[in-house]
């Protein structure tokens, strides 16, 4: 049965660009460069242009990106990765793949966003990198992160899979850190037509290390400076990003306004301590890539918006210290709040093919269930 309210809904998001992404691609098939072709130089000068940042670098996926930012930091055994504990596991896992060590450190509630005074206690000297993920669409407190880095000399890397398009205090996500990465992961802020990613940086040397370590470490054909990876995104991929970024500030702002109607229509329900949210008040503009309630009784809660077709998910069921790949990381402190993320996050429809009547249902519903 379809679901009154689904909680994405791709085809949806991308019917009114659908056949001018298939022109697009059809492209790529009339000049057959379909690795390096000319979408991918014209993405990246277009992505740099939306994040402000002086070099874009596209590659295979938000994964492959943090990999790449650590590689170019030169991140290997021996080292020490921060990263949180609440959290997609990509920034854990590529510290594993370079036989370096993560640490996580604990994250604020009900933000999920990495907690700066855990972060600064996490710092031995054999850290190597911080990395701070704007969870959710709303970037991380990089105002101090930045502060706590420089003046222990650790470099800092974005982790804006969920958050391009959100703004700090004026400043794009993805340029918040000496590196930032993104995914285009279907139902990311700027979902492609499969995996996707980027890396971000304003520094000219970054940026070359970066495209060499995508292309194999080569400086030139045949000529294998460093090492590397294929970390490169397809010329198809990048033509429907392309259409697709045309249209990014519309869907941005559909997201925004459905946020901003949650936050408002949960307000009562927040003030009478039934569940808490985190809103961009005084921070900037977050992507809203997820909507995200912290509510006691998480399962019942579920199962009530479920029965009247309403579907959720929950970004993440674990804090990663639970995780058993993770089960010999250093974690730092007691991690009791990426513990409480973990057991009460409920994750609510945010996508842009939602009516106003499916999110006032949502929250409708929402607010029933609360005081059952
Ligand atoms: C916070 C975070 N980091 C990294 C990634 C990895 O991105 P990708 O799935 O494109 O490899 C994701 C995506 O799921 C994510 O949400």
């Amino acid at each position: 049965m379809t679901p009154k309210v689904p909680f994405v809904d791709l085809s949806a998001e991308w019917e009114p660009v659908r056949a001018e992404a298939l022109r697009r691609i059809a492209d790529v098939f009339d000049h057959g460069r379909f690795v390096a072709g000319p979408e991918v130089a014209e993405l990246e000068q277009r992505l740099a242009a939306t994040v402000g940042s002086n070099f874009a670098i596209s590659c295979a996926s938000g994964t492959t990106a943090l990999l790449m930012a650590m590689m170019a930091l030169g991140i290997g055994p021996g080292d020490e990765v921060i990263v949180p504990a609440f959290t997609f596991i990509a920034p854990a896992e590529c510290a594993l793949i370079l036989g370096a060590s993560p640490v996580l450190v604990d994250v604020q509630v009900p933000s999920g966003l990495i907690d700066p005074d855990a972060l600064e206690a996490a710092i031995t000297p054999r850290t190597r990198a911080i990395v701070a993920v704007s969870l959710f669409g709303l970037p991380a407190d990089f105002d101090r992160i930045n502060e706590i880095a420089a003046r222990k000399g650790v470099p800092v890397i974005e982790d804006a899979a969920q958050s391009l398009g959100a703004t700090r205090n004026g400043k794009s996500s993805g340029t918040l850190a000496g590196i930032g990465c993104t995914s285009f992961f279907p139902t990311k802020a700027l979902g492609g037509a499969g995996d996707g990613g980027a890396l971000f940086t304003d520094d000219a040397d970054t940026a070359k290390r970066l495209a060499e370590i995508r292309d194999h470490g080569q400086s030139g054909k045949y000529h294998h400076v460093r090492t590397g990876l294929n970390g490169r995104l397809g010329s198809m991929a990048a033509a429907a990003l392309l259409v697709r970024l045309e249209m990014f500030e519309p869907l941005l702002e559909k997201r925004r306004h459905i946020g901003r109607t949650y936050d408002r229509l949960l307000g009562d329900a927040r003030r009478s301590g039934l569940l808490d949210f985190v809103t961009d008040e005084g921070i900037g503009h977050s992507a809203r890539s997820q909507y995200a309630v912290v509510v006691k009784d998480r399962e019942n809660v579920a199962k009530s918006l479920e029965a009247a077709g309403i579907q959720t998910a929950v970004h993440y069921p674990q804090a990663l210290h639970r995780q058993p790949v993770l089960q010999d990381c250093r974690c730092s402190g007691s991690l009791e709040n990426a513990l409480a993320m973990a057991e009460k996050v409920l994750c609510l429809p945010i996508h842009p093919a939602l009516s106003d009547d499916q999110v006032d249902f949502v929250a409708e519903t929402l607010c029933k269930a609360l005081t059952k």
